[in-house]
């Protein structure tokens, strides 16, 4: 795997960025790059629930059209499923020659909800992590890493275009990989949902409510099938898997190897292909972009969580002093 570590800033140091979007990964951007010594102009619906955070952190906020006409650079920041109808109607009719357009994640150009036409450079610089973070740990080592990739070269400059943002953004010395919008687009969609957050959370529910159905108390259970999730992720990233299954006692050790692959069964497996044909295909991402058309709020797009469960961390998390994680 390549990782890119230094970059220079010259490619967007005299130039003017717009940030379309002012929600996690937006406002985290827009900060970062400000700090960097460029200061963006942020780009939202005049009816925009950002707009108030933009302007008290004291951008100049305008319309997504006036921003595109007055930059050099537009980052789309607005949620992927919004982001083919933003770009038809509020940046498409306002592009010129040799502009370039940069996305956090390849979906909506890969799957063609936006494409952009061929005068302008087409590429992505996707964090890996949330926009909170990638704010509190900009510029350091062991902080946001960010998949970067070109989709359209029109300048012939897109991948020194895209390091350098990679580095106003705040991900270098972290480090960039370089990837397709291809790979970007199917790999994300599927791990966060088979895997991180679809995955996982419905393994951790299924756990709880196990131990609840058998008479435990709802932070009894959460405290055995949650509380410790992050110890044990510490130690697959820093050891690996292998690595992880030395580290637990033994007793863990033998219960996992055995149990592990009882719960992920081939039944699992397969419907973990399902996943990544309805993925892979775009079947996934145009039926987001059909249902999520609603609303951009992610209060009313949040899952249910069982009441239960919900009993159980809320109780385990206020009795132990740990306020449960902002979205951002
Ligand atoms: N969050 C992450 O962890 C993460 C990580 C890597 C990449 N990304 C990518 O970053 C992009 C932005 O995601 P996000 O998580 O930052 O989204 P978000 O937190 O939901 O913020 C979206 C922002 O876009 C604004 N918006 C909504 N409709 C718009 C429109 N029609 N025109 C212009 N702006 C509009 C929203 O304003 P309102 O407040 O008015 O709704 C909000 O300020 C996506 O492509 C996502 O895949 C996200």
């Amino acid at each position: 795997m390549r990782v890119i570590r230094t970059a220079s800033l010259k490619p967007i140091t005299k130039k003017t960025i717009a940030v379309i979007g002012y929600g996690s990964q937006g406002r985290a951007q827009a900060l970062n790059l400000r700090d960097a010594g460029i200061d963006p102009i942020i780009g939202l619906p005049s009816r925009s629930r950002s707009r108030r955070r933009a302007k008290t952190d004291g951008f100049t906020v305008t319309t997504t059209p006036r921003a595109t006409r007055d930059a050099d650079i537009i980052l789309l920041l607005a949620p992927d499923h919004v982001h083919g109808v933003v770009f038809t109607s509020d940046i498409e009719p306002y592009l010129r020659d040799g502009q370039a357009i940069v996305v956090a994640h390849a979906a909506s150009v890969h799957f063609e909800t936006v494409t952009p036409p061929d005068n302008v450079d087409v590429i992505m610089v996707a964090p890996l992590g949330p926009g909170k973070r990638l704010r509190e740990l900009r510029g350091e080592r062991d902080g946001v890493s960010c998949f970067v990739a070109v989709h359209h070269d029109h300048s012939g400059d897109a991948m020194p275009l895209a390091l350098a943002l990679a580095k106003g953004i705040g991900c270098l010395p972290a480090g960039a990989i370089p990837t397709t919008f291809a790979h970007e687009a199917v790999g994300d969609l599927f791990g966060e949902q088979a895997v991180l957050c679809g995955g996982l959370g419905a393994l951790l529910e299924a756990g709880v409510m196990t131990l609840i159905k058998h008479g435990f108390p709802p932070h009894a259970a959460y405290l055995e099938c949650v509380y410790q999730l992050d110890l044990i992720i510490d130690l697959v990233k820093s050891e690996g898997l292998a690595g992880m299954y030395e580290n637990i006692s033994p007793t863990a050790a033998f219960g996992a190897r055995r149990t592990g692959k009882r719960v992920i069964s081939p039944a699992v497996r397969n419907a973990m292909d399902d996943v990544f044909a309805d993925v892979d295909s775009g079947r996934f991402f145009r039926s987001w972009v059909r249902a999520g058309a609603q609303t951009t709020d992610r209060k009313q797009l949040a899952p249910t969580v069982a009441r239960e469960f919900a009993r159980g961390e809320r109780d385990v998390l206020q009795q132990l002093g740990e306020e449960p994680a902002s979205s951002d």
